[in-house]
This record gives C-alpha cells, sequence and structure tokens, in this order.
C-alpha cells in the first residue's frame, strides 16, 4: 500500500499519497496560486511559505519531509497579517510586477511572528534568499518593517489610502493592483488552471541538443502512443514557419533537413492532458541530429568562411536576401568627426566590451491559448497584445484577419525588454488551435534561460577627441553587436547605443 502523508496547511490537514515538492502540491493541488513558481529549484524564493514559525522555499520541500509540520501560505495569514501587508507594501511602494511579492510577505511575515520588532539587518536577513528583479530590496525592507509597526499596535492602517481618496498629483498614492499582488490571487498565466479552463492541456517543446545542428529526423511515434498525449506538432504542422517581433526570422520549430541555430530552438511540440505525461513524451521524442560547429562571437560571425546563421528573413512582407551574418546596421552622423579629431589637441582611443545580459524577470513565460471563435484566444505575460497578435496571426497566416487572434495580457512578472519577442504564446496557440482544446505552455527556468534574447554582447572601440583645455571636441566609434541567433530587437537597440554612444556632453 502507498504511504500516506498527512499535511498541515492553513488549519486544515489534507492527505495526499505523492511524494512531491510541497510547491506542486500547494499550487496543482490545493490551487493555492499566491505561491509562485519562479525557478523549482531554490534561487528564487518566490515560493517562500511559512512552516513552523520559519520561511521556507517550498520548491525544495517535499510532501514526505512536510508531514507533521504546520505550513501556512499567504492565504492562511491572520486577517491582521494580510491587511498589514497589503497596507504597508501599499504605502512603501514596495510592489511593481509582484511575482516575488508573495514569497516576500511570506518571509517578511515569518520574521514578524518570531521578532515584532526587527532591526532592518534582520529584516535583510529574512529576506536573503529572495529575489526581487523590480522594486528593489530598500522599499519591500520599509513595507516589511512597517507591516511589523502595525502589527504591534504602533502604526495605524489608512483605509482611505487604499481606496484612493486622495488621489491628486502629488500625492503619493497606492498602485491600483496592490491588494492582488500582496495576497498573491492576481492571476498570470500561470495561475490559471483546470479551474478556469476545463480540458486544460499542457504543452512544452522539446528543444535542440546542440547550439549549431543539422536535424535529420524527428521520430514522435512512441510519444505519440504514450496514453494522456494528445499529440505531438512539428514543423510541418506549422502553417507559416517563421515569428519575429519586427523580423520574422525565427522558426517556429527547426523542420527536418534544418540547421538550428541555438540551444533554445524548438524541434516538436508535446501535448498531454498532464503535466507528467508531458515530462515523460518528451523524453520519447527521438531525434537525429548532424552536430556542426557553432558560430559563437562577432569574429567567428565575420570570418569569410563563417557558416550563415540565416540565408534571408522576412520583414512582413518582403524577404530580405543577406549576404553575410550582418543583421542590421546603423550609422549616425553629427558634425564631422574625423575632422574635429584631427583639430584635436588630445585624442584616446579605447576598446569595450559588455557581455550577454540575462533580462532575470521573476516570472518564466507562460501563455494559455483557446479556441475561440474562428480562430484562438491567447491569455499571456507578454509587454504588447497587439504585437503578439501579430505574430500569432503570421504564423496561422492570418496576416490580412489577425482579429481571429485575441490576446488578453495578464499580469506580467517582469519582462525589461525580455518578453517582446513571441516564446511560448504561439506554441500555446498552435496547439489549441490544431487540437481544439485549451492548453498551457510554460517555460521552466531553463528553458527560458535558453530561449530569450540577451542583452545584446557588444564590442566597441571609442576615440574621443579634446582641446588643451579638456572641453570635449569629437567623438567616434564603431560598435559591434552579437544578437545571438535572431534578430530580435537588435536594430533599434544599436541605433540607441550609437545615439547614446555620445553619452550626455557637449562637444
Ligand atoms: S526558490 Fe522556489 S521557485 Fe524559486
Ligand atoms: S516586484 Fe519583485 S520581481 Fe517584480
Amino acid at each position: 500500500m502507498a504511504a500516506e502523508y498527512t499535511l498541515h496547511i492553513n488549519g486544515r490537514d489534507y492527505v495526499t499519497s505523492e511524494n512531491k515538492s510541497i510547491l506542486r502540491y500547494l499550487r496543482d493541488d490545493l490551487h493555492l496560486t499566491s505561491v509562485k513558481d519562479g525557478c523549482s529549484e531554490g534561487a528564487c524564493g518566490t515560493c517562500t511559505i511559512i512552516v513552523d514559525n520559519q520561511a521556507v522555499k517550498s520548491c525544495v520541500l517535499t510532501t514526505k519531509l512536510a508531514r507533521g509540520h504546520d505550513i501556512v501560505t499567504i492565504e492562511g495569514l491572520t486577517e491582521r497579517e494580510q491587511e498589514a501587508f497589503v497596507y504597508a507594501f501599499g504605502a512603501a511602494g514596495a510592489v511593481q510586477c509582484g511575482f516575488c511579492i508573495p514569497g516576500m510577505v511570506m518571509a517578511g511575515a515569518a520574521l514578524c511572528r518570531r521578532t515584532p520588532d526587527p532591526t532592518d539587518l534582520e529584516i535583510s536577513q529574512a529576506i536573503k534568499g529572495n529575489v526581487c528583479r523590480c522594486t528593489g530590496y530598500k522599499r519591500i525592507l520599509v513595507g516589511i518593517k512597517r507591516a511589523a509597526a502595525i502589527l504591534r499596535g504602533d502604526e495605524q492602517i489608512d483605509p482611505s489610502a487604499e481606496r484612493g481618496d486622495n488621489y491628486a498629483v502629488g500625492e503619493q498614492i497606492f498602485r491600483v493592483d496592490v491588494r492582488r499582488k500582496v495576497l498573491g490571487f492576481g492571476k498570470y498565466p500561470d495561475d490559471m488552471t483546470e479551474q478556469d479552463f476545463p480540458g486544460l492541456s499542457y504543452a512544452s517543446a522539446v528543444r535542440s541538443k546542440y547550439p549549431r545542428a543539422r536535424v535529420l529526423s524527428i521520430d514522435a511515434s512512441k510519444a505519440e502512443a504514450l496514453p494522456g498525449v494528445v499529440g505531438v506538432l512539428t514543423a510541418a504542422d506549422v502553417p507559416h514557419n517563421q515569428v519575429g517581433h519586427l523580423i520574422q526570422d525565427w522558426d517556429v520549430m527547426i523542420a527536418e533537413g534544418d540547421i538550428t541555430r541555438c540551444l533554445g530552438d524548438a524541434v516538436a511540440l508535446v501535448v498531454a492532458e498532464d503535466a507528467k505525461t508531458l515530462e515523460r513524451a518528451k523524453k520519447l521524442v527521438k531525434v537525429e541530429y548532424e552536430p556542426l560547429e557553432p558560430v559563437r562571437s562577432i569574429e567567428e560571425a565575420k570570418a569569410p568562411d563563417a557558416p550563415r546563421i540565416h540565408d534571408s528573413f522576412f520583414a512582413f512582407g518582403n524577404t530580405v536576401e543577406l549576404a553575410d551574418n550582418v543583421c542590421q546596421s546603423r550609422h549616425v552622423t553629427r558634425g564631422d568627426a574625423a575632422k574635429a579629431l584631427a583639430e584635436s589637441a588630445y585624442t584616446v582611443t579605447q576598446r569595450f566590451t559588455t557581455p550577454f545580459t540575462e533580462h532575470a524577470f521573476l516570472e518564466p513565460e507562460c501563455a494559455v491559448a483557446a479556441p475561440y471563435k474562428d480562430g484562438v484566444k491567447i491569455w499571456s505575460t507578454d509587454q504588447g497584445a497587439y504585437d503578439t497578435r501579430k505574430e500569432c496571426a503570421h504564423m496561422f497566416g492570418w496576416d490580412d484577419t489577425p482579429e481571429r487572434v485575441v490576446v488578453e495580457t495578464m499580469l506580467v512578472g517582469g519582462g525589461f525588454g525580455g518578453k517582446e519577442d513571441v516564446s511560448c504564446q504561439h506554441l500555446a496557440a498552435l496547439a489549441a488551435y490544431k487540437f481544439g482544446r485549451p492548453v498551457k505552455c510554460r517555460f521552466s527556468r531553463q528553458e527560458s534561460l535558453y530561449f530569450h534574447p540577451k542583452r545584446h554582447a557588444m564590442d566597441a572601440t571609442f576615440t574621443l577627441g579634446c582641446d588643451k583645455d579638456g572641453n570635449f571636441t569629437g567623438l567616434d566609434c564603431e560598435i559591434n553587436f552579437d544578437t545571438g541567433a535572431y534578430a530580435s530587437l537588435c536594430g533599434p537597440v544599436l541605433e540607441r547605443a550609437c545615439t547614446h554612444s555620445v553619452g550626455p556632453y557637449k562637444y
């Protein structure tokens, strides 16, 4: 007989025979979606809960180990604690995207239960395992301190602040979404479950094993035969196999015979009735590759015999043939820099390099899509609903009828430019349309890191001139961008780099 684990959660007992992470149990079985999943591996703190009055990351605690312990999620905090944190975080301006906030609140609440009047140092230590990418820790620290003061009775809640009675220019006001973000009931796409979408299935891509390799064959027969698998899609199932925010150079999936460009490339899309079957089925998709030498740097890409990353791309209607690996170029001129530098008393030339930079938004990419009228509706976490619609309509071959795709943006757990391209939205939409059922597509943290473009690595050489008194006279620079496998926003960002290269100075 399978072992049974009795779990005491928010004052009630629950029994399960499954040994899995408490995070998954809370979210999937009890639908306590205030507990956020930012990484599933103990690195981010978004999943923090209180266990025996201590803050614990629920993704690294199992149902087996949690037996006999007192578990509290935000839903189980006392009403007084909930109201204290809503008010304190609202007043401190401690909420932005909100994805980290329930975890921060739980870390703060656990501290306040043990230490009613915590010092700044104690608060800093209490949240040291919780990452916030957008608010900044200072305001969160102030929020926890104010919540502690309210809980001690040293500060009172002013209900007019949340109501916005003093709403006026110059007044400090609450964000309209403070309550739902602090208490975690605001919905990000991953918070939508079978309760919202009966028959919800789950999609995930099999991604390339090599950064650059020819896909020789894809055999999904074993995965398709697995009970619970809805189906497996490949490039052959995509009406128009290219998407992209400004330039359509991004294969929805790499077709048999084609060459991958990075580890984030999708080769097949598996759809299953539950997440467990999905992971098993992905392992059954057999892909044969011919590994090829990747192009790793600007130097390698510029070499005369460099393999071509793309032969051409589409820019909404027009095909642009490429002669080399240069995706975009910009030339910004103001005045005669060469003359100014030649006439300068002094010049200095220096080379600077910057690495790729990960956006590190706390919420991994996620979308839910469902058949809708004669097309699909997508609930997504992205930075532009209309851009997502345009890209998905393009994939379906519906450029002339983009209204067949409807996009509703849910709460977005950070983006910072990293969620401008479609990532999972088009995959969820494709599966929902093909199989006629609601589908969720959510990236793991690792998949997110592999997939989305990074801020471009740059290699720049600047020559700056000045007169004998040190006043700047001119600047010339060449900046090379590594945009990775796909164009994404390289054109506008390159232009920004050029126009900003002179800094805020008078020449
Ligand atoms: S630490 Fe648990 S989800 Fe990131
Ligand atoms: S508010 Fe903390 S990650 Fe966005």
